[in-house]
């Protein structure tokens, strides 16, 4: 459930409407629901609550400060990956010993930086390569300290979902092969510089069943069981992210309490402290992009809307080929959010921007209501990985973010200028 609503003929982010945003505020424009993001964080605690977890925001699907600060007052930790990422998520006003630092490239820098943080340095560092271990150890030496970190491992489980996210399978970059896992611990055992303490995975994104977060539960507390055996000690499993929302259909996403009921059984009272880092399942359905259709037109047998929202503000439909829901903002709200609804009226329509791009378009092919210039639309489940994702290209701004709690609305990004384009380049004007 979230938070935009058609009622009185138009859409609502909560008590505010979305032609009152657009006017205010122009577009493209981000709008985010306060309730909406705040109550999924509180449905991921509440179905974990029986494992205690440490719950790590990944700020990678929408970094926001002002969402990031509602999540942090909520008692939520980060999930980062990169300098700017844990800067970011400092600023926040988040608690260092809640932050994890993931990623296959960790540069000295960020490693120094992240040693620091706060004095005492964040909580771990998920390694996930032989070569990383041996360097965060002399890092951390040479700065006289001891990096805490878990072995992220690789446990070959497919989550079928798109192969650019798929992350958690022998031949992706990412982690250590779970059979290996026994002999890393071995021969770091008494590396100076780094304790070793615990086991990192992270599947894919986003994730629509069960049974790849079971699989790999099942297969990683055997090689922890091993471990132990062999003096290791395991103190925390971290099982990532990935839990997938609803893109296409209302009962496309499970509840995360679902995820909870087969995972629970398998974390709870195995001796290790648990943790999660979910990004889209909070973020996700927390914002829509609004657009404004500046023209249509035909092109042989096709018919195209051009709206004002370019491949640079939402990439992910040019990039996965992602289904991403849209309806116009006035009118009645569709009777399901679901790409087959029904609209008796509608026609089959392209929805492209205005980048120099064939592959620039939010959906191809399209059965959508009828649309105007001048009408506003939404884009839905576009909280997580879309603002995150934006660019300049086409020299187009970035858009404005907008946090809406109840009737209030607040600006908590503005719309980039043309100033703020060149403001970063030196040598001319
Ligand atoms: N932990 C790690 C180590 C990750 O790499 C990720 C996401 C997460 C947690 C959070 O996953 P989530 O709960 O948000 O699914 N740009 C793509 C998604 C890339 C996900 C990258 N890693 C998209 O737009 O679908």
């Amino acid at each position: 459930m979230d938070h935009f609503q058609h009622k009185n003929g138009e859409l609502y982010c909560e008590d505010v409407p979305a032609s009152t945003l657009a006017e205010v505020y122009g577009t493209p424009l981000y709008v985010y629901s306060r309730a909406t993001l705040l109550r999924h964080y509180q449905q991921v605690a509440e179905a974990f609550a029986p494992v205690d977890p440490t719950v790590c925001y990944s700020i990678k699907s929408n970094g926001n400060l002002s969402l990031c600060r509602l999540l942090v007052e909520a008692g939520c930790g980060m999930d980062v990956t990169s300098g700017g990422e844990l800067f970011r998520a400092l600023r926040a006003g988040v608690d260092p010993k809640r932050v994890i630092f993931a990623g296959v490239g960790k540069t000295d820098a960020e490693i120094q930086q992240a040693l620091t943080a706060g004095g005492e340095g964040i909580a771990a560092f998920n390694v996930e390569s032989e070569a990383e271990i041996e360097n965060l150890a002399r890092v951390a030496q040479a700065a006289d300290t001891v990096a805490t970190a878990a072995l992220r491992v690789n446990p070959d489980v497919d989550p079928d979902t798109h192969a650019y996210t798929t992350t958690g399978k022998k031949e992706t970059k990412f982690g250590v092969d779970l059979d290996r896992a026994e002999a890393v611990f071995d021969k770091y055992r008494d590396l100076p510089g780094i304790r070793l303490a615990g086991l990192h995975m992270h599947l894919g994104s986003p994730i629509y069943s069960v049974e790849p977060y079971v699989l790999a539960t099942q297969k990683i507390n055997a090689t922890i069981d091993r471990l132990r055996e062999q003096g290791h000690a395991v103190e925390w499993f971290d099982i990532g992210g990935g839990f997938g929302v609803n893109y296409e259909h209302p009962d496309q996403a499970l509840p995360v309490s679902d995820f909870a009921d087969a995972l629970v059984p398998l974390l709870k009272d195995r001796g290790y402290k648990v943790a999660i880092e979910p990004g889209r399942y909070i973020a996700g359905n927390a914002g829509v992009l609004l657009g404004r259709v500046l023209y249509r037109k035909t092109s042989g047998s096709k018919s195209f809307v051009i709206s004002d929202v370019g491949m640079n503000d939402l990439l992910r439909p040019s990039l996965y080929g992602a289904y991403h829901f849209i309806w116009p903002t006035a009118g009645d709200g569709p009777a399901s959010r679901d790409k087959d609804v029904a609209i008796p009226d509608g026609e089959t329509v392209d929805v492209v921007g205005p980048v120099c791009e064939t592959g620039d378009f939010v959906a191809r092919g399209r059965l959508l209501p009828k649309t105007e210039r001048g009408d506003l639309i939404a884009i839905y489940t576009a909280g997580a990985y879309a603002f995150s994702m934006a660019s300049n290209y086409n020299n187009r701004p970035r858009p404005a973010e907008v946090l809406v709690d109840g009737d209030r609305h607040t600006l908590v990004r503005r719309r980039e200028t043309y100033e703020d384009l060149v403001a970063l380049e030196t040598g001319v004007g």
